[in-house]
């Protein structure tokens, strides 16, 4: 008799990225085509779980999207095990999962997402559905694993957006403040603002002294460089009525009287197709989760440590954030180099 053939679920989840179809792609791919499983897609992260909106992912259907943004899939931040004011009543979107779940006769889940899908994920897995979760976000930010999809691509568009600056800067002899996502964590503004030669960096993980950027651009206007990019990362402290960056141009030119001009970045940084090196890591990423369902290493997260591909528990990732440390070497070469932290 031959034997039943293994049914996978696939969702992403939380803000997209660029990178999330060529990971649905490697997962299907790998799953369909070496080991002959089934595949269906759920749409709109958690909530395609909780109301059983799917649709069959065939290999035809993977064909085309690699270079894509976005998700085929849909996404959203649905949280099932969030408790909110049911006007009494009990949350039943966990219990709605698990029968959807075991009516679908899914042999795994994976769960593609950032912080807060690992933290679903992990409550999942204790459950008992076999789960694994692949870590994707600009922010970079996933506990457990060296790097995340989405990172590269949009370290590439902010990189671009800081060069654009850098020339209108000097044209206008003015003060640019660029503002970059990266929720809580500096990665973003840390590799953009490096990769793009800011003149000050601002991580929420280094607190500021406003005087200190002050003084910076002074002293760029003494040496003959009338011009300054400043790269904010949008987490760092300043009043939440306005954007981090107006807060900052805002106060550079009360106390230097110089033109100052801001660029909230935004969505642009999650739009549009991922970088080759992005392309490369979520079809790793989707391949060895594949490798994962067959070795049966649930409850786990694919993750890559020193460039090798790895399966650390969910446990350990959940609720955690992977914050930047003030003694990262970029960090410390940017310093030798005359960028300010605004320390
Ligand atoms: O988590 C990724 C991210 O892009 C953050 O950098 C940003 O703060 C947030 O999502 C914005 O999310 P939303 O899509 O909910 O506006």
């Amino acid at each position: 008799m031959s034997e039943r053939k293994k049914r996978i679920g696939i969702l992403t989840a939380g803000g997209d990225c660029p990178g999330l179809n060529a990971a649905i792609r490697g997962v299907g791919k790998t799953a369909i085509v070496e080991y002959g499983m089934e595949v269906i897609g759920f749409r709109s992260g958690y909530s395609g779980l909780i109301h059983n909106d799917y649709i069959e992912l065939h290999e035809s259907q993977l064909s085309g999207i690699l270079t894509l943004g976005g998700t085929i899939l849909g996404t959203s931040r649905e949280k099932p095990y969030k408790l909110v004011d049911n006007n009494g009543q009990a949350n039943e979107k966990p219990d709605s999962i698990l029968q959807n779940y075991e009516q679908l006769g899914l042999d795994a889940l994976i769960c593609i997402g950032g912080n807060g899908t690992m933290k679903t994920a992990n409550m999942l897995a204790k459950q008992g559905l076999n789960i694994i979760g692949m870590p994707k976000t600009i922010d970079n930010d996933v506990w457990g694993t060296d790097v995340t999809f989405g990172f590269d691509s949009a370290v590439y568009i902010a990189t671009e957006a800081i060069d654009r600056l850098h020339t209108t800067a000097n044209s206008h002899q003015r003060v640019m403040i660029i503002e970059v996502m990266g929720h809580n964590a500096g990665w973003l503004a840390l590799y953009a603002g490096s990769a793009g030669g800011g003149d000050i960096v601002l991580l929420p993980e280094i607190p500021y002294n406003i005087h200190s950027v002050v003084k910076k651009v002074e002293q760029r206007y003494e040496d003959h460089k009338p011009y300054s990019i400043v790269v904010v990362a949008e987490g760092i402290e300043h009043p939440k009525k306005m954007s981090a960056a107006s807060y900052i141009a805002d106060a550079i030119s009360s106390y230097t009287g110089l033109e100052t001009r801001e660029t909230v970045l935004g969505y642009i940084q999650r739009g549009g197709s991922p970088t080759p090196a992005d392309r490369i890591l979520a079809t790793r990423y989707g391949f060895f989760a594949a490798e994962c369902i067959v070795n049966k290493q649930f409850g786990t997260m694919v993750a890559v440590k020193d460039n090798k591909l790895v399966a650390v528990p969910l446990d350990e990732v959940g609720g955690k954030t992977r914050l930047v440390c003030p003694d990262n070497p970029l960090i410390e070469i940017a310093r030798k180099m005359g960028v300010s932290f605004g320390e």
